[in-house]
């Protein structure tokens, strides 16, 4: 897929006031500082269409962006910022739940996953918590290039054995670097494949 346009739409933290248009719709989250809107601009070949920090908590509302005229792609706050009172964590997990639980629109959700790491609590809880919810998902591994391709195939390898441990399918997975452009085509055919399938 092409992008030949992106836009800002808006910003909030209420499900009931995002776009009111029946456009599919995916989303892309994952912990704090894992790369989320890095990977969207890379996606939309913008430099600075989602802000990106290197101070964690960055993105902290529900941001709609149109693509394409055709789709939305939403970037979500990070979920599990240490820095952030126990108050604000609620009422963003509070409104974080009622957007995957009432968005009818949303057709896919991508979830962030920092290549460097081992399987992390957090991460695997909420992909638990996605499949209980029956939300369709695919995992994206970020930050490629700061790896050695040995390393990195390796950690790829581990985390899938660790998926199977509880999952009796891997979900599909996308390995990125939104420094060097790895994995956009990728992603960009697989949202264009499903756009397909809907209309
Ligand atoms: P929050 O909105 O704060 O939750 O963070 P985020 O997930 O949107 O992460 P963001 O895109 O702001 O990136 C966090 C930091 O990681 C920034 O310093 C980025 O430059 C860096 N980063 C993101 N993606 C990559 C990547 O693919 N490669 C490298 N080398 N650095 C990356
Ligand atoms: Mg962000």
């Amino acid at each position: 897929m092409k992008i030949k346009t992106s836009e800002f739409v808006m910003s909030n933290s209420d499900v009931t006031k995002c776009p009111n248009t029946q456009l599919p719709e995916y989303a892309f989250i994952g912990r704090s500082n894992v790369g989320k809107s890095s990977l969207i601009n890379m996606l939309t070949g913008r430099k600075a269409l989602a802000k990106v920090s290197g101070k964690p908590g960055k993105t902290r509302l529900i941001n709609h962006f149109l693509i394409n005229e055709n789709w939305h792609l939403v970037d979500l706050p990070g979920y599990g910022y240490a820095k952030v009172s126990k108050q604000e964590k609620k009422t963003f997990q509070k409104y974080i739940t009622a957007y995957f639980e009432k968005r009818q629109q949303l057709v896919n959700t991508f979830i962030l996953i920092d290549s460097r790491h081992v399987p992390q609590p957090i991460d695997l809880e909420f992909l638990e918590w996605m499949g209980m919810n029956t939300i369709p998902f695919s995992i994206v591994f970020t930050k490629a290039d700061k790896l050695k391709p040995n390393v990195l195939e390796k950690n790829i390898e581990d985390y899938k054995s660790k998926l199977l441990e509880t999952w009796e399918e891997l979900p599909p997975y996308f390995v990125t670097s939104s420094a060097n452009q790895t994995g956009r085509d990728e992603i960009l055919n697989y949202i264009q494949s499903i756009n397909e399938t809907l209309v």
